[in-house]
């Protein structure tokens, strides 16, 4: 049997946004995407978060659905504009106090918070004064983040502080399918990849002066990157996509540089990277002590020459052969996600080998699939990406967590609530929520601390 360390930690992931709702409640103020979402067009079948799964009111009830299953942790993140209403000046007290509350309520069944301080729903005040483009929302960030950790750092272990830069980059600001929706400008992704960095590396420096023993890292989503051929062509964009994607941050939190290649691709198409100024990159060079990485898919690279702003487009072949063997056809969620678990074992093994070893949380994987309550698809991707990162774990990768995405259904961003992610069903009706067989699957894992057959 697959047996996991001795304190490992099984959770499920959520974030505020996604799952709040009451949007308008106890002096909460407006985030981009509560305007992005009212903006009509943008979300598939013009959805929003107003409502959401109201789990800012049904938390009790969530927190004993947590509970229900086996989870001994519990990654959420706490709404800026639920405590910085304008994102800048007075606190909420009635927002500090309902993330307060929630924390409690899971110390209270033995569940660990693991607190995500941005997964994405930005002041919209800041964002009139520029948003991650403006510097100045750096430093606004650190503010609410020492807020944050007076407020929960005697409770709280585990924190991170930014939730993957690369996507809020690549889906704000280049292709426009997020808040705050901006179009193919390259300069503004690679602007706010930066600020996200030093936001990071600014709230790491404040959590080491608040004195809480807690431990802190950030969360980007990372993809192991393949050639789709042997063509010398597909290899060179294979290994730069992989530095638009992974090294670009990775190099800089852990080595203290940008990688030169990369940065080189930027400078050939922006010039010079005027907003790097003197001494952000030892700021953003924080000593962490976890890394969150979430996993979704790989990228298999094809290059495209000419193409702009990145000479390369991402194939899903029919059949792929690598370290993981052959496989005849790659299975795929509903999302079109490819499903390939031994991508997740050579990214981990990947990470450590490059980067020093350092402990990794695994903060978000998981999956789309339709069916409501009878969900085989997603117990064999749970089954088969647990058995993967064991493997990795094997292999000596210092692995200490592994958070679902996502603890229950909700608003899946630009495709609103039509993809199903949840360990839980969410009527979105009644908002009565189901465990899924999935659910009960993973519970069983949590409960076990070990991979167990999913037909026993
Ligand atoms: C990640 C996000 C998370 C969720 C999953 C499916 O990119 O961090 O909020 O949308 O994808």
């Amino acid at each position: 049997m697959k047996r996991f360390p001795d304190g490992f930690l099984w959770g499920v992931a959520t974030s505020a946004y996604q799952i709040e709702g009451a949007v308008d409640a106890d002096g909460r103020g407006p985030s981009i995407w509560d305007s992005y979402s009212h903006t009509p067009g943008k979300i598939d079948n013009d959805d929003n978060g107003d409502v959401a799964c109201d789990h800012y009111n049904r938390w009790r009830e969530d927190v004993e659905l947590i509970a229900s299953l086996n989870v001994n942790a519990y990654r959420f993140s706490i709404a800026w504009p639920r405590i910085h209403p304008t994102g800048r000046g007075a606190v909420n007290q009635q927002g500090l106090d309902h993330y307060s509350r929630l924390i409690d309520a899971l110390l209270e069944k033995g569940i660990e918070p693991v607190v995500t301080l941005y997964h994405w729903d930005l002041p919209q005040a800041l964002e009139d004064d520029g948003g991650w483009r403006n510097r100045e929302t750096v430093e606004r960030f650190a503010d609410f983040a020492t807020t944050c950790y007076e407020a929960y750092g005697d409770r709280v272990n585990w924190w991170l502080t930014i939730n993957e830069p690369w996507i809020i980059g690549l889906l704000g600001y280049l292709h426009g399918l997020h808040a705050p929706g901006y179009h193919d400008d390259v300069l503004g992704e690679v602007t706010v990849f930066h600020h996200l960095l030093l936001a990071h590396g600014r709230a790491v420096q404040e959590f080491r002066r608040s004195g809480h023993g807690g431990k802190i890292g950030f969360a980007p989503n990372l993809s192991p990157h393949y050639p789709a051929s042997d063509d010398p062509a597909d290899v060179d964009v294979t290994r730069a996509s992989d530095g638009y994607v992974n090294r670009w941050f990775l190099d800089l939190v852990y080595n203290g540089s940008y990688p030169d290649d990369m940065r080189a691709r930027y400078e050939e198409l922006l010039g010079p990277l005027d907003f790097i100024r003197a001494g952000d990159l030892d700021t953003i060079h924080q000593p962490t002590d976890y890394l969150g990485i979430n996993y979704y898919s790989f990228r298999m690279m094809q290059a495209v020459p000419g193409d702009k702003p990145w000479p390369w487009r991402v194939v899903v072949p029919d059949t792929v052969e690598t370290t993981g063997g052959f496989t005849d056809g790659v299975p795929r969620t509903e999302a079109g996600t490819p499903i390939v678990p031994w991508a997740f074992t050579d990214l981990l093994v990947r990470v450590r080998d490059d980067y020093g070893a350092p402990p990794i949380m695994i903060t978000e994987n998981g999956a789309v699939f339709p069916e409501p309550l009878h969900d085989a698809a997603r117990v064999q991707f749970i089954h088969d990406h647990v058995s993967a990162l064991h493997d990795a774990i094997e292999q000596g990768v210092p692995v200490i967590g592994y958070c679902h995405w996502s603890l229950m259904d909700n608003f899946e961003w630009k495709l609103g609530y039509a993809q199903r992610f949840g360990l839980v069903h969410v009527d979105y009706d009644t908002l009565e929520r189901t465990v899924k067989d999935s659910g009960r699957y993973y519970a069983r894992i949590a409960a076990a601390n070990a991979l167990v057959d999913p037909t026993e």
